[in-house]
């Protein structure tokens, strides 16, 4: 199955299962459009002379990956697309050398994903509750995750349309942020940073990385897609932070864009859904391979030999 395939075949099933609600944007939509607009909006400096070929294997606070195309965290509805859709998503990307990272809830059995040998990150939310919170970071780390993350973002609860999906939750302070870095032994990730302030924060709590996120457009309406920020975000994080983007990246193409702005990886939401669905585990890993490949031609044609040398130049803005 080709790339645009395995997106075809992965909505209608999800369609037929009723499970298209889940993927669907906050209250207006106007997320998802907007996403791909600003994406489209930077072409590529092409070099061809003398050039380069790209490996895409990259190493990020430790692990070591093939790709630098990750999952981004999500694990509802996983289990509702295949049975053992967790272990199915966990085999897949390891055998594409990726990295799997799982959201709300927890997952059960944090410890048969990582048996797979799957490079492994979990999020917990900010419960309001935040005993709940500290037991959901305690249910991260024993299950083995190799980097534990905390969703700075969902302060205001999430929501699809005009359902309110997640709402026990309350922002979180810098204080309380400290707090869990220094219960977090592994690299600890703060998701959801859309500003350079929150950035130079992430820093100052002594996160080790950061994911620059609209959350999916499951949060609030009217975010900017990560791009629209990530030159203020670099500023503050460069040599600093380790820098994951998700949002809309669906092509190589999207992959290579954040990369030359200087993320060390991009993260797949809804792709890794849709392949899951068309093809179970082959699905996911079919899908991390493909655009890891288009993302390699593209890496070569811009000069660069390794994700960590794209350069800022290689984009052309409308
Ligand atoms: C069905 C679904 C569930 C999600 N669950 C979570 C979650 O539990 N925690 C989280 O931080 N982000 C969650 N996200 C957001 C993703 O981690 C990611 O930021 C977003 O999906 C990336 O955009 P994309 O889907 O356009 O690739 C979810 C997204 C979707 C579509």
């Amino acid at each position: 199955m080709t790339l645009s395939e395995l997106y075809e075949k992965g909505r209608r099933i999800i369609g037929e299962k009723d499970l298209a609600f889940f993927l669907e944007a906050v209250e207006t939509g106007f997320i998802t459009e907007h996403d791909r607009r600003i994406i489209d909006r930077y072409t590529f400096r092409q070099r061809c002379i003398d050039g380069v070929e790209a490996d895409p294997a990259t190493e990020i606070l430790g692990l070591e990956l093939k790709t630098p195309v990750i999952m981004s965290a999500i694990t509802m509805p996983i289990p509702a697309i295949v049975d053992d859709g967790l272990m199915a998503v966990a085999e897949g990307l390891k055998e594409a050398g990726s990295l799997m990272w799982t959201g709300t809830p927890v997952p059960m059995d944090l410890k048969g994903l990582k048996a797979t040998g799957v490079a492994l990150a979990a999020t917990a939310k900010p419960f309001k509750d935040r005993a709940r919170m500290f037991e959901a970071l305690e249910k991260i780390q024993s299950g083995g995750a190799d980097w534990v993350g905390l969703e700075i973002d969902v302060g205001q609860g999430t929501k699809i349309k005009d359902r309110p999906i997640v709402a026990d939750c309350a922002p979180l302070t810098l204080k309380e942020i400290r707090e869990v870095r220094r219960n977090v032994s592994g690299p600890f990730w703060l998701k959801g940073v859309l500003s350079r302030i929150d950035a130079e924060k992430a820093g100052e709590a002594g996160a080790d990385g950061i994911v620059v996120s609209n959350h999916g457009a499951h949060t609030l309406d009217y975010l900017p897609h990560p791009f629209q920020v990530m030159d203020e975000i670099m500023e503050a994080a460069r040599g600093r932070l380790a820098v994951v983007v998700d949002g809309g990246i669906r092509r190589g193409s999207d992959v290579v864009k954040a990369l030359a702005f200087g993320a060390s990886a991009a993260g797949l939401g809804r792709p890794i859904l849709w392949a899951l669905a068309a093809g179970g585990r082959e699905g996911v890993r079919d899908l991390v391979r493909e655009i890891t490949e288009e993302a390699r031609r593209i890496m070569s044609l811009v000069g660069a030999s390794a994700p960590t040398r794209v350069p800022r130049e290689a984009l052309i803005q409308d």
